[in-house]
């Protein structure tokens, strides 16, 4: 069973008395495991189709199955669940709080407290380097570094599916490769499922399945 599938899935927006197909009967398969890259132009729908994966929008039509449950139709409740306990989120802006440490941060979105809490923040931070950048603002932190606490906070709940819309969007060539391998490496070391929106050639390296979306449809390259 794919860990992702989307029927004929569509999001449609209404603007005055036009109506925009930002997604437009999309039909999607994702094996565990697979790294997923999403390429297209500015205003063809990438972000739309990833919100609707990621159950932080519905459709207006179509069906999105996470492990077998159709979640555009379940209670809020539940949507709320699965988000928590299977995405984890990256975006362009890294949206840390700026308060809070990194470590504080990463703690801030743990959905099941425990007792270990601290010592598994301090575990994720140091899956991605950034132990000596724990008790750190966001502020003192570069770019990378901040993206990378952003990954960390998305990894803290273990999740199977990691969501990234141009993750290295903000970040100069180089540190965009090091993000963009980092994420692959959750996919080839830890089989997490990847799907990444990016405009760099570098992930084609990586991914197991590309497919380019023009007008809200898409069209496989690989
Ligand atoms: N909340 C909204 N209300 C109305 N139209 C929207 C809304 N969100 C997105 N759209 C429209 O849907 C289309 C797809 O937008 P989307 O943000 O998914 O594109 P994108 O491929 O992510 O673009 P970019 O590369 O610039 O991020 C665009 O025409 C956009 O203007
Ligand atoms: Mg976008």
């Amino acid at each position: 069973m794919p860990i992702i599938k989307a029927k004929n899935l569509s999001k449609r927006y209404q603007q005055g008395n036009k109506t925009i197909n930002a997604v437009d009967g999309v039909n999607l398969e994702v094996e565990k495991g697979d790294l997923l890259a999403v390429i297209g132009p500015s205003g063809s729908g990438k972000s739309t189709l990833l919100m609707l994966i990621g159950g932080l929008d519905r459709p207006t039509s179509g069906e999105i199955e996470i492990n077998g449950v159709n979640i555009a139709k379940i209670s809020d409740a539940k949507l709320t669940n699965i988000r928590r306990n299977t995405m984890g989120y990256v975006f362009q802006n890294f949206n840390l709080i700026p308060t809070l440490t990194a470590a504080q941060n990463v703690e801030a979105v743990i959905a099941k407290r425990t007792s270990h809490d601290r010592k598994r923040v301090m575990a994720v931070l140091q899956q991605l380097s950034l132990d000596q950048r724990a008790h750190h603002l966001p502020s003192l932190l570069s770019g990378g570094e901040q993206q990378r606490v952003a990954i960390a906070r998305a990894l803290i709940n273990e999740p199977d599916i990691i969501l990234a819309d141009e993750p290295t969007g903000n970040l100069d060539s180089k540190t965009g490769e090091d993000i963009i391998r980092i994420l692959a490496d959750l996919k080839t070391k830890h089989g997490k499922t990847v799907v990444i929106i990016t405009h760099s050639e570098y992930v084609k390296k990586f991914a197991t399945k590309v497919v380019e979306i023009r007008d809200g449809k898409i069209t496989p390259t690989r």
